[in-house]
């Protein structure tokens, strides 16, 4: 009977057969071209035929008669440098290991996957409406009618990609009237979404700086920890959050940037502070941004929830303060959620230099290393934002649209902390008040997150970080009433 046949990970998994089999001493049995015991059969086979094993079809001819020769006649001990060679070819991807999905994946499945018509999942990071729902902005909608019939092309547009995007972003992130920008200070390009924005930052410093050490809040977005060190870049805390008061270790956090100096890179979060939700107030931002051009370190700003705090312009004021007060800055933005553009991937790196003329050689190096990541960016989603934001009536209903998306967040929150408060919990949840943006952490340990998952099919990451927008009328009282119950 002919033998089915040889799929990929079949013929792997006859070579790894073959690299046991020689550190069992088969190699010099195969040398002689004998058969191993080991390997069941013989290896020399010369015609280019396939023949089956226990069912199981296995590759014969040329190609693995050779790898079978090499493998044999190298020894794993000792200079010889064919059995190198020879694992390679044989166990490139062996090697590696599956790496465990990320927390949050694996809550949008096991969500997805309750037939509990009550589950709430409070994990995933987007915006919802009242009805659970993720909408297109209205003026998205309406920019993307407009590029639809203006479009008359999809070449490439260039490393920088919609100019119009990247002028309307320097300007919606520094303020028309801002000096960086009168003195040409300034350049954005635009990125895959805010994640490509810090990379590249990340890329930047690292070209700039090898040895930089860059400085995050402890604790930070989840990304931060994975994406800085994979540009090579060691990644460090400064203290933040009071997990017991729920609130900002402002002192902490001054104190320990008071050592940091030149080579340093300290990463701030812009407003809506994810995972944690509080943020420096106006007269602490302007304490930091002193403290930031005293040191001398670099600050890098992850803007990726502007409007979303207090408003669009109120949001971007620690990029304005540090753009007035240190000759170098870096933003990574995002228009992920406030634009609601999720997927288009939408984001840009500024950077603020200290003349004209650097600021426009380092863009010829973020081109550079753009180019050499993903060559072209995506503008689809930058150019819907362009046309939204030159144009006063979009950005008009943008801005409305950002003020419910803002409002909706702020009065869940206030519905939540008086709801648990009203539902006799001791513990005190007033710090959801005082916080901003989509996320909080309930201050809940693994155990009842866990019986908050499996008794109520309510769905949290570990650490209790909740996505406020997750709420509605609808599911509040039945959060809240398990609440009680786990506490
Ligand atoms: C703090 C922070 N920075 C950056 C991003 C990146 O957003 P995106 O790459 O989706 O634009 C996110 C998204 O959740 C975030 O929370």
């Amino acid at each position: 009977m002919k033998a089915p046949p040889i799929t990929l990970r079949l013929f792997k998994a006859q070579v790894a057969e073959l690299v046991d089999a020689l550190a069992s001493g088969a190699s010099e049995q195969l040398a002689r071209g004998g058969s191993s015991p080991l390997l069941g059969t013989s290896f020399y086979n010369d015609n280019n035929e396939q023949e089956s094993r226990n069912g199981q079809p296995r590759l014969r001819g040329f190609f693995f008669n050779f790898l079978t020769l090499i493998l044999a006649t190298a020894k794993r001990e000792g200079d010889n440098p064919l059995f190198e060679i020879a694992q390679e070819i044989a166990l490139m991807f062996d090697r590696l290991q599956a790496v465990p999905p990320d927390p949050i994946l694996g809550i949008i499945a096991a969500h997805a996957a309750d037939p509990n018509p009550r589950k709430i999942d409070l994990g995933i990071g987007v915006y919802k409406d009242e009805s659970g729902n993720t909408p297109v902005l209205k003026c998205v909608k309406k920019a993307e009618q407009i590029l639809d019939s203006t479009e008359t092309s999809k070449t490439y547009l260039g490393p920088p990609g919609v100019k119009g995007f990247n002028s309307a972003m320097t300007e919606l992130m520094f303020g028309k009237d801002s000096a960086v920008l009168k003195a040409d200070r300034v350049r954005t390009i635009q990125t895959p979404g805010g994640t490509g924005a810090l990379r590249v930052g990340a890329d930047l410093i690292k070209e700039a700086m090898p040895d930089a050490r860059v400085w995050a809040s402890d604790p930070t977005w989840a990304n931060h920890y994975a994406l800085f060190p994979a540009a090579g870049l060691e990644l460090n805390h400064y203290p933040y959050f009071d997990r017991e008061t729920s609130a900002l270790r402002f002192d902490d956090m001054m104190s320990g940037l008071q050592d940091k100096g030149p080579g340093d890179v300290v990463l701030f979060h812009a407003c809506c502070h994810n995972p944690c939700g509080v943020s420096p107030d106006p007269e602490q931002w302007e304490a930091v941004t002193d403290l930031t051009a005293q040191r001398g370190f670099l600050p890098m700003v992850d803007m990726a929830y502007m409007g979303f705090e207090r408003g669009i312009d109120e949001d971007a004021l620690s990029v304005r303060l540090f753009a007035e007060k240190c000759p170098e800055v870096l933003i990574a933005s995002s228009c992920s959620k406030n634009f609601a553009v999720y997927r288009e991937r939408v984001g840009a790196i500024s950077v603020v230099c200290e003349s004209s003329q650097k600021a426009s050689d380092v863009v010829t190096v973020i081109n550079s290393l753009t180019r050499k990541n993903y060559s072209m960016p995506p503008t689809h989603g930058t150019g819907i934002i362009d046309i939204i934001l030159h144009s006063d009536e979009l950005t008009g209903l943008w801005v409305s649209e950002v003020a419910g998306m803002r409002n909706r967040i702020n009065e869940l929150r206030k519905t939540l902390a008086d709801k648990i408060a009203a539902a006799g919990i001791e513990k005190d949840f007033s710090f959801l008040q005082r916080q901003s943006g989509m996320f909080s952490f309930l201050g809940l340990s693994v155990e009842q997150v866990r019986r908050l998952r499996e008794e109520f099919s309510i769905y949290t990451v570990d650490s209790a970080r909740v996505n406020v927008a997750s709420f509605n009328e609808g599911n509040m009282d039945y959060f809240v009433d398990a609440l009680k119950i786990v506490l």
